[in-house]
């Protein structure tokens, strides 16, 4: 397990050659006796789709919050673009271009599906630049990512009232307004059925095709082979494991995690 992580601290700093997007150096978060994250180092190549998958508890969800700045870690860094984003603010980090959905999809339940969509482009403060012209502009985008994802009519539907399926593509769609360059999706597919699982597979490997680059968590084996990259396990808030998903599924070691919890 030693030899396997060092060799990925290894890797994770020489990102193969190639600058990261996202680069995580020696994160760690405890709650209480609780180490959630614990010397976490992991890098995220511009234009991957990169997996982070491990066990229930293993600290996955915890990574995020701390990335996005939800939670204030207590050591490490983390840095986007080249530049340390330590210390700022969620606000501030989704304004640098990374974006997030929840692993309990956060939608608001009283404004409708295109409402929702909107949000983003408000919370990132430019609504002040808009004119009312370009408001129009933005309605149109937001319809348009509707139509992409297949939900353009339930378009004035209030949230509350959109299935489970529709909710998790919706949230995939209102953080795409924001044009993020890096998007954590956490649990893209938990809880939804087979053939929607595709869709949403499909549609963010067609936004990956445009450029926006995913970090992804999910339990759903296939569908994380089928579309990552590169696939991180972690074990106990640690990465215990890196590489091509075919080669991870095969490592000893992460086999083992997942039988030991
Ligand atoms: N706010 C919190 N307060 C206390 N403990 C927490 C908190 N958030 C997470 N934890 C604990 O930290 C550990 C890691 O949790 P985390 O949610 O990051 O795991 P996860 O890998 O996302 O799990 P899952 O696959 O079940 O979603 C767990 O033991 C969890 O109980
Ligand atoms: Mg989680």
């Amino acid at each position: 397990m030693e030899g396997s992580h060092r060799a990925f601290g290894v890797r994770a700093i020489q990102g193969g050659g190639a600058v990261s997007l996202l680069q995580i150096d020696n994160l760690s978060k405890r709650f209480g006796g609780v180490v959630a994250v614990d010397d976490c180092s992991l890098a995220v190549a511009p234009g991957s789709i990169t997996g982070l998958i491990g066990p229930n508890g293993s600290g996955k969800t915890t990574v995020f919050n701390l990335v996005t700045g939800f939670i204030r870690k207590d050591t490490g860094s983390v840095s986007f673009n080249s530049k340390s984003i330590d210390g700022l603010g969620p606000d501030r980090i989704y304004g640098l271009g990374i974006g997030r959905t929840f692993q309990l999809a956060r939608i608001f339940p009283r404004l409708t599906a295109v409402e929702n969509m909107l949000v983003p482009v408000r919370r990132k403060g430019l609504r002040a630049l808009f004119s009312r012209a370009d408001w129009g502009h933005e309605k149109a985008r937001a319809m348009e990512m509707l139509e992409f994802l297949e939900i353009s009519h339930v378009a004035n539907s209030l949230g509350g009232a959109l299935s489970y399926g529709q909710r998790k593509l919706l949230e995939l769609g209102a953080v795409m307004m924001a044009e993020p360059q890096l998007v954590l999706l956490d649990e893209p597919a938990g809880g939804v059925n087979p053939a929607l699982l595709e869709r949403i597979g499909d549609r963010i490997r067609r936004l990956n095709d445009r450029g926006i680059t995913f970090l992804l968590v999910e339990h759903n084996m296939s569908f994380v082979m089928n579309l990552c990259s590169e696939v991180v396990v972690l074990y106990r808030g640690r990465p215990i494991a890196t590489g091509a998903p075919e080669a991870v599924r095969k490592d000893p070691t992460v086999l083992d995690a997942y039988l030991g919890a």
